[in-house]
């Protein structure tokens, strides 16, 4: 048997590790380990509640708005006992967060093989994502398995000096978690007027907090003011940076829901539920082409270039004046909001989760 350590940290890494934990449990080559850094702790939990996931060990590391420096360090100190204990043959890690950085580094310092699912995304700008291009860069340095989801991140790859052989193109794997969530009932319990249009805004990067996510909070605010027919629905990311700013801004504006973030599943509703999407997250940014939604992007760049260039997603940053024109456009615009609500799936078939088992078993058991 060989011991595969899966590990996740955050609320996008445990959606979009769950298709391939569910997929390497069925192989019976492998023993399956599941690592919870709880970098983030109640994001991550209602992911695994609803995808059965029980990690078998659990770092506990998220304290309350935690700086980047201390995070990792205590991260590398952790992990480092868990690799020394748990003498994995492999690691499996997902996207560009401070868990994957630290992961990284301490498998490689123990020279075990380390796979990275969604490989390959770059912005070539070092502040954008910030601190996440960073990441993802240094763990493209390390890994040995690179699971691309697109052929544009397999080309960045190639730029880098990746060997071709290494690189597998695999979709991403959010698709995977998005099939197996919207073939099951879904309930959003937000009490919604079923004849409104809804404006669905998630917001949480740290290049954005600050002037940016203030200019965001005014643009909404001017939206919601000169559209009182349309309702808006914000589930606030809990990282304190945003939840004071969104909180003091938004609350209270009468067709503006701040909610506290939504389960996946009900995430997934409001999706469907949604008109349009406001969204800096990378996540949403898959996830809505796939149902038909478009989405404007607070934000000046973006690693995912393949929905832009299908026209389906628009980058509009975090500035006041995009904001309002873009989102009034779509509203009043029935041909502009067509053009764009086309459902198209460029990050993946639902297949990743498959392809990168593959890949994993020919190499264990050639
Ligand atoms: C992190 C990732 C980011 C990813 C995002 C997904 C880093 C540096 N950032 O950002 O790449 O896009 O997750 O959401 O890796 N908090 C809670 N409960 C939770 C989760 C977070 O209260 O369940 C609060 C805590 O105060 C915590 C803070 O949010 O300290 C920040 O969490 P952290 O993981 O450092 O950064 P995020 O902004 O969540
Ligand atoms: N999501 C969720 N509840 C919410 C907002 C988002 O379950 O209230 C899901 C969403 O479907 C996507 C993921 O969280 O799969 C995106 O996470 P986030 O935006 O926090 O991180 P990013 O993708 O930007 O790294």
């Amino acid at each position: 048997m060989k011991k595969i350590l899966c590990i996740i940290g955050t609320r996008p890494e445990a959606i979009k590790m769950a298709p391939v934990i569910l997929a390497l449990r069925a192989e019976p080559w492998v023993n399956v380990v599941v690592l919870a850094t709880a970098q983030h702790r109640s994001m991550l939990d209602q992911v695994n509640r609803f995808f059965g996931v029980t990690p078998d060990i659990d770092l506990d590391i998220m304290r309350p708005n935690q700086a980047l420096t201390t995070l990792t360090a205590r991260l590398l100190l952790e992990l480092d006992d868990v690799l020394l204990r748990e003498k994995p043959d492999a690691v499996l890690v997902q996207g560009d967060t401070t868990t994957v950085m630290s992961v990284a580094l301490t498998s490689f310092y123990h020279r075990i093989p380390i796979g990275h699912i969604e490989a390959g995304l770059r912005t070539w700008d070092m502040l954008n994502p910030f601190p996440e291009e960073a990441n993802r860069v240094i763990t493209g340095k390390l890994a040995k398995w690179h699971f691309s989801p697109t052929e544009g991140s397999r080309q960045n790859l190639l730029k880098e000096k990746i060997l071709d052989a290494d690189i597998t193109v695999t979709g991403n794997t959010v698709i995977d978690a998005l099939l197996i969530t919207a073939s099951k009932e879904l309930k959003l319990t937000i009490p919604l007027e079923p004849a409104k249009r809804l404006i669905l805004v998630t917001a949480h990067r740290r290049e954005n907090f600050g002037e940016p996510l203030h200019n965001i909070c005014r643009a909404l605010k001017t939206l919601a003011e000169d559209n009182p027919e349309v309702q808006f629905l914000y589930p606030v990311h809990p990282n304190p940076n945003v939840k004071e700013m969104v909180h003091r801004f938004l609350g209270g504006v009468p067709n503006f829901i701040l909610c506290d973030p939504l389960d996946y599943a009900p995430f997934i509703a409001a999706m469907k539920r949604a008109y349009i999407i406001l969204t800096d997250s990378g996540g949403v940014q898959e996830e809505a082409p796939a149902l038909g939604k478009p989405v404007l992007v607070l934000r000046d760049e973006t690693e995912r270039p393949e929905a832009i260039e299908q026209g389906v997603v628009k980058l509009v940053g975090p500035h006041y004046e995009r904001i309002v024109h873009e989102t009034q456009n779509l509203l009043d615009n029935a041909l502009a909001y067509k053009k764009m609500a086309r459902g198209i799936s460029p990050y993946g078939d639902g297949q990743a989760a498959g392809r990168i088992v593959d890949v994993l078993r020919a190499h264990f058991l050639r």
